[in-house]
């Protein structure tokens, strides 16, 4: 991109955004874009060539504007110290939830909140498969080929629906928000691959709806970043995000709680938060991130669960079920208990404890004689914000 003193929509004193060159896998070198430019604008994907055109840019002198979550989750230390070397800007709003201003929110809004927690749905693929079985009822297989149908999902849809693109970028929001070198390799993630309709079903009966939620929080002096299921209470902010948007839960003390959603993928709206980061690059910059604490992760976290297996339906088994959980410190909030013959499907959501703890009751459990299929546990979110 070069630049032109510009005419409206720029605001005055403004410059007006010229194309110096488009660079494909068949057209333009670039090496005279880069000649003729200011500022870069990366859209390729993937690691290389884009890691090597993005730093070579940087070094250049060349301000960046990229899309690519992979490229930022993965080698954003070299990307952020070349840019805090260089003196230039990188700027990546499209890497996170599409057109939703999170990046630019958490970067410059609210950069004096001393943020504790993010929660976020951020990949639209996966919100709407999960919607659409909730409303219909469909299988996970059916929801998933309808998103193709409609070109929510990918023809290979699997780093979606395994939770690997929502990890990405969460390894983005959390560098941004607690200032520590997080990369995709330090989040944990677990896809919606095993949801079945059951589980929607009955979490409705308990009040429930579920999302595939990323988590970066602080817990004492560490940080714990992952993605997974969980379920959700209706008062929460990211409970109504329905069909392939996404929504970001930003969480502070001095802030309660602040939430933005919106469009996170399609063409036109990458592309609008594509443009809003060129045009901002020619406004005097905020300062560059440049990460300073070390990063101490926190593996084991607390949460509420949600419980669903088959037992035989004999009297006493809610019972020994209850005392395995009762060793492990866990305690029951609500069970819904429903007869099949001479089985019976126990569904129930736990107070809040430590994975580990509850992954170990799990295990004793599905060692029961009485127990058919072992527990599946999903996470679920206590917080409601109204
Ligand atoms: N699509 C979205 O809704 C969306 C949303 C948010 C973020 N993003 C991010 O935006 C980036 C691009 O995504 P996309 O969906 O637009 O991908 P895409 O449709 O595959 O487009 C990639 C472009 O990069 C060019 N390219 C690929 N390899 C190249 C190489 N080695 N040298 C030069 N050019 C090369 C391709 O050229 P050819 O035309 O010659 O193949 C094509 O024009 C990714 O980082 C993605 O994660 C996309």
């Amino acid at each position: 991109m070069t630049t032109n003193n510009g005419t409206a929509p720029y605001p005055v004193g403004l410059r007006r955004p010229e194309l110096a060159g488009v660079l494909t896998r068949s057209r333009g070198s670039f090496e005279d874009i880069l000649e003729r430019s200011e500022l870069i604008v990366e859209l390729i994907g993937g690691i290389e060539p884009a890691r090597d055109y993005v730093l070579r840019a940087m070094r250049a002198g060349r301000h960046v504007v990229t899309a690519n979550k992979q490229l930022l989750s993965q080698c954003g230390d070299e990307l952020w110290q070349a840019a805090h070397e260089a003196n230039v800007q990188l700027r990546f709003e499209a890497a996170v939830a599409g057109v939703v201003p999170v990046v630019r929110v958490l970067q410059e809004s609210l950069a004096g909140a001393h943020v504790e927690r993010i929660h976020g749905i951020v990949n639209g693929t996966t919100n709407f498969i999960l919607t659409e079985m909730a409303r219909t009822g469909m299988s996970y297989q059916e929801a998933l080929a309808q998103a193709q149908r409609l070109g929510y999902a990918e023809a290979d849809p699997s780093d979606d629906v395994n939770g690997k693109d929502a990890a990405a970028k969460m390894a983005i929001l959390a560098r941004l928000a607690f200032g520590v070198p997080v990369r995709l390799e330090h989040v944990r993630y677990e896809g919606i691959e095993h949801i079945t309709p059951d589980d929607l079903a009955y979490a409705r009966e308990l009040g429930l709806g579920l999302k595939l939620i990323g988590t970066a929080e602080r817990i004492d002096d560490g940080l714990s970043v992952r993605v997974h299921p969980a379920f959700l209470y209706a008062g929460h902010p990211l409970a109504s995000v329905a069909g392939p948007f996404n929504a970001v839960t930003v969480e502070s003390g001095a802030i309660t709680e602040v939430t933005m959603s919106g469009p996170g993928a399609g063409g036109p709206q990458t592309a609008t938060a594509v443009l809003g980061d060129v045009i901002s690059a020619m406004i005097p910059p905020p300062s560059v991130a440049v990460t300073v604490e070390p990063l101490n992760l926190v593996e084991d976290v607390e949460s509420a669960f949600y419980l669903h297996m088959e037992v035989v339906d004999r009297p006493g088994v809610l019972a020994q079920i209850a005392q395995l959980l009762g060793i492990q410190g866990a305690s029951i909030k609500s069970v819904v208990q429903r007869g099949l013959g001479d089985q019976a499907r126990l569904v129930m959501v736990l107070h809040p404890l430590l994975e580990s703890r509850l992954f170990a009751a799990c295990e004793l459990i599905g060692a029961l004689e009485v127990v058919r299929s072992p527990p599946r546990a999903i996470r679920v979110i206590e917080e409601e914000f109204v």
